[in-house]
């Protein structure tokens, strides 16, 4: 007899929620974690403290560059980051030492080490103490994800970071250079600009958030310039020299090769996020990988070995903790024989900036690629009522929809709300709703979501406040 109906390795929003759902279906479940707390790259060092330092810095912006529109005035405003690096720790500690407690209560025993494959039904567990083999009928590997590398520069955490450098920070740098205009770029940009930081993003491509929608890219891009981020587009960097108080970064145009040098104080290198399949020994076992190093998988989340399964940022797609629960629970349910079913066209994704962007289904540029017959709506939130109220007028909610039968095939949303907005248009979609739908729904007013009902309306020329 196998020591566990299913072993999960690692302990991040995909394995975690898989570990409690088996344990829900009646298995005898391990989940394996070779860092020190549960809840991976989103708990630790990724989502959550980023939320934390977000939050703590919007205020801050908030109380130095517009309170006085309200009448309010302060004398002087300071902030102190290691109170506000405290507060981020406490949210991860409570967050991460609450997944300890799920899955005592759910029985879940916690293998504390690095996990690799001895056979595809043993794995060894080894940590600073031991090394144990544990069995199981089934595995799931859910190892995530790391920061991509830039081979010629070396990341000290220090000066030259990753995210997780970027997250604990010991004081405000004059200077930050990021690489690479994706969301963990612009999220930790607009942490260190609102503290002050003069930051400059250089970007690969002519444009930046590359997966979202162009004309909410683009209103992005103004919205944070106004906010003084600065950006190089087209643009590579070449080299770096690290010197006694800054950092010489050279940087080559992709369009005519010119070069430039600039010193920065940090550098962020945020540039995408490789696979973790390195230790696990799947090579010997025979789970094969694809090009980009991510671990092959079937429809039902199968590798190309029988009992060995594998979800989240380790597999193709978005890296998103959201996909990687719910794949877990969809794997989990596939392995205890039960029907179940993820809708990949219906995964929002958002960028929590201030505005944040928020986005689910088809892109403009993909329809159009796609030679797909659509319709647009759109409404400004400087035309909403709570949006003024809240001084939050910024930005914009795009709907598309199919020309012939209305049905919704994306949504794009720049605005303050944005990331909670896009929810009742996922919501809408999964139940193969159209934009008539949403534009016959009552919204309560004064809501910011009264723009995703006149964008709705707007789709066949019928907004109201337009
Ligand atoms: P990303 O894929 O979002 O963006 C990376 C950017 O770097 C791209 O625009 C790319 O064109 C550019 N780039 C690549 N090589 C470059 C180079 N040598 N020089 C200049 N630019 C270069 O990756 P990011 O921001 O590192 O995020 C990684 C993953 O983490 C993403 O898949 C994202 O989904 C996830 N994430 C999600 C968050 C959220 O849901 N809010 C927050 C943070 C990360």
């Amino acid at each position: 007899m196998p020591d566990f109906d299913l072993i999960v390795i690692g302990s991040g929003p995909g394995g975690y929620v898989a570990a409690i759902r088996a344990a829900q279906l009646g298995m005898k479940v391990a989940c394996v974690e070779k860092e020190k707390t549960l809840g991976g790259t989103c708990l630790n060092i990724g989502c959550i403290p980023s939320k934390a330092l977000l939050n703590s810095t919007e205020k801050f912006s908030e109380i130095e560059n517009h309170i006085d529109e309200h009448g309010i005035s302060a004398d002087k405003i300071n902030i102190d980051i290691s109170k506000m690096m405290i507060r981020k720790n406490k949210i991860v500690t409570k967050l991460t030492t609450g997944i300890g407690f799920l899955f005592k209560k759910n029985k879940i025993t916690q293998l504390i080490g690095q996990a690799s494959f001895i056979d595809s039904k043993t794995i060894q567990v080894k940590n600073d103490k031991d090394e144990r083999r544990h069995t199981a009928s089934n595995f799931i590997i859910a190892t995530g994800s790391s920061s991509k590398k830039i081979p010629s520069i070396t990341i000290d955490e220090k000066k030259i970071v990753t995210s997780t450098g970027a997250l604990s920070l010991d004081a405000v740098p004059e200077s930050m250079l990021v690489i690479g205009g994706g969301y963990i770029g612009l999220e930790m940009g607009s942490v260190w600009s609102r503290l002050g930081t003069k930051v400059t993003v250089v970007e690969a491509l002519d444009r930046i958030v590359p997966s979202m929608d162009g004309e909410i890219a683009l209103e992005f891009m103004k919205s944070l310039n106004k906010q003084s981020i600065n950006f190089k587009l087209s643009n590579k960097v070449v080299s770096t020299k690290t010197n006694k108080n800054d950092i010489e970064v050279k940087m080559q145009s992709t369009l005519d090769n010119k070069q430039i040098t600039e010193n920065y104080n940090v550098l962020l290198v945020a540039v995408g996020r490789n696979p973790n399949t390195e230790g696990l020994n799947l090579n010997k076992i025979g789970v094969k990988l694809n090009d980009q190093k991510a671990i092959i998988i079937d429809k039902k989340f199968k590798t190309t070995v029988d009992n060995i399964y594998a979800i989240g940022d380790v597999v193709p797609g978005p890296m998103l903790a959201h996909k990687a629960e719910e794949e877990g629970v969809a794997c989990v349910e596939i392995i205890k024989g039960q029907k179940t079913h993820i809708n990949y066209d219906n995964i929002p994704a958002i960028v929590y900036t201030n505005p944040e962007v928020a986005s689910v289904g088809k892109t403009e540029e993909q329809l159009k690629k796609l030679n797909t017959e659509y319709k647009v709506g759109k409404f400004p939130f400087m035309a909403n009522g709570r949006a003024l109220t809240t001084s939050s007028p910024e930005g914009f909610v795009k709907i598309l929809v199919d020309k012939k039968t209305d049905s919704i095939l994306g949504a794009h949303i720049i605005g303050h709300d944005a990331g909670q907005l896009i929810a009742e248009i996922v919501t809408t979609i999964e139940f193969g709703g159209s934009a008539e739908d949403i534009a016959r729904i009552c919204h309560a007013h004064p809501t910011t979501s009264e723009a995703v009902k006149e964008a709705a309306l707007s789709v066949d020329g019928r907004a109201i406040h337009m």
